[in-house]
């Protein structure tokens, strides 16, 4: 049989190099598996993650100021903040000899992730887990944590390499966008709102998890309760807008991210409401009035910008993300386009809901 995880691995962290090892599925970007039961191995990926060591420092920094958190309210730091194991020899990671990073956190036991909510209360849960990050760690010095993926929710550079891909046009794509394209364009100006906020000191920089999806909650077994915020990989400085909105570009459609048929891709104000009451409750009080008046807009810039993302790939002949068939990525900004018209339209409402949420 061959070895999931290299047996000086195993080792490295003290553990017996004999202890069954198996795949952990439901990650997209690192390999994890499960050791002895009771911890878990992650090969980070070295593509999209060049400099680990930094992802480690904000991973260390972060988890020790919850546990702080969560041991003054009472709860169990042990279940409910991931804890990284450090190596024999007291790091926070083993660099193997081919230079594979590997690291090590404590398996949570009689918990498991799901990729998408299988109701409105366990979307309302998710909103809940990472309003709670979110208020848990507004004392934390977030212009000390590392950047990970610069620029990585600037919408106004994002629009910059549209425009620098539609002038290059390499695939002679850009004729067969021009819709798109116009669509894009005339919203540079609110593509720019939260940034140019940030800059005028309107709103306050946050940690941020920048990969708020489902699949990134662990979950009680048996109660269903949200019990850990996992894959702290992209804890970065940010805004709360940011996390809030990732989270309902998700959670809020009914349909895939690239459906085609867009006569199912709706903005769900049900679905909008639930993740909203779940989020605002945990972390409204430490948000300021700002920052609850600009979720709405976090919700339409996450969409916004991946949109933007994916018709300039498109246009770069197909070259970031993954796709399965010609014109994937055109179908994906199509749909995430006609997502952002459907909140330009229910902005009131998003508003409204969000009030709600803050006064309940
Ligand atoms: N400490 C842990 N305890 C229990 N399960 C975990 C733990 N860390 C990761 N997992 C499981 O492994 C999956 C992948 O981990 P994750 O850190 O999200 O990797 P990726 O960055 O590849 O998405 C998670 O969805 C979860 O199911
Ligand atoms: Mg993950």
């Amino acid at each position: 049989m061959s070895q999931l995880v290299p047996p000086q691995v195993l080792s490295a962290f003290g553990l017996d190099p004999q202890s069954p090892v198996q795949v952990l599925h439901g990650g997209h970007i690192n390999d994890t598996y499960l050791a002895g039961g009771k911890f878990v191995l992650q090969k980070l990926n070295r593509f999209v993650f060049p400099h680990p060591e930094h992802i480690m420092e904000n991973m260390l920094g972060v988890t020790q100021f919850l546990r702080e958190k969560v041991l003054a309210r009472g709860g169990d730091p042990d279940r409910e903040i991931l804890q990284v194991v450090p190596t024999g020899e007291g790091g926070a990671a083993y660099v193997s000899p081919e230079g594979e990073y590997w690291r090590c956190t404590r398996n949570i036991e009689k918990a498991a992730s799901y990729e998408t909510p299988d109701s409105p209360q366990m979307l309302q849960e998710a909103g809940r887990a990472f309003g709670e990050f979110q208020a848990m760690l507004a004392g934390y010095p977030a212009a000390s944590l590392h950047e990970i993926i610069p620029n990585f929710h600037n919408t106004p550079a994002r629009m910059e390499q549209l425009r620098a891909a539609a002038s290059a046009d390499p695939k002679g794509r850009l004729a067969q966008v021009k819709a798109e394209m116009d669509f894009a364009l005339a919203r540079t100006d609110r593509a720019g709102l939260l940034t140019g906020l940030l800059a005028k000191g309107e709103l306050p920089l946050r940690v941020t998890h920048n990969d708020t999806k489902m699949s990134n909650i662990l979950f009680d077994a048996d109660t269903k309760k949200a019990v850990c915020v996992i894959d702290l990989d992209t804890v970065m400085p940010g805004l709360a807008a940011f996390d809030f909105g990732d989270s309902i570009r998700a959670g809020a459609s009914t349909a895939a991210e690239d459906e085609t048929d867009l006569s199912k891709v709706r903005f769900d104000l049900g679905l909008y409401q639930a993740y909203t009451q779940g989020f605002v409750a945990a972390a409204g009080a430490a948000l300021t009035p700002a920052e609850l008046d600009t979720l709405p807009d976090g919700a339409w810039a996450m969409t916004f910008e991946v949109g933007v993302r994916f018709l300039t790939d498109y246009l770069n002949g197909d070259v970031y993300f993954r796709t399965a068939r010609a014109q994937h990525n055109l179908d994906r900004a199509r749909n995430q386009f006609c997502l952002v018209e459907q909140m330009e339209r229910q902005r009131e409402e998003m508003g409204r809901i969000v009030r709600e949420a803050a006064q309940s």
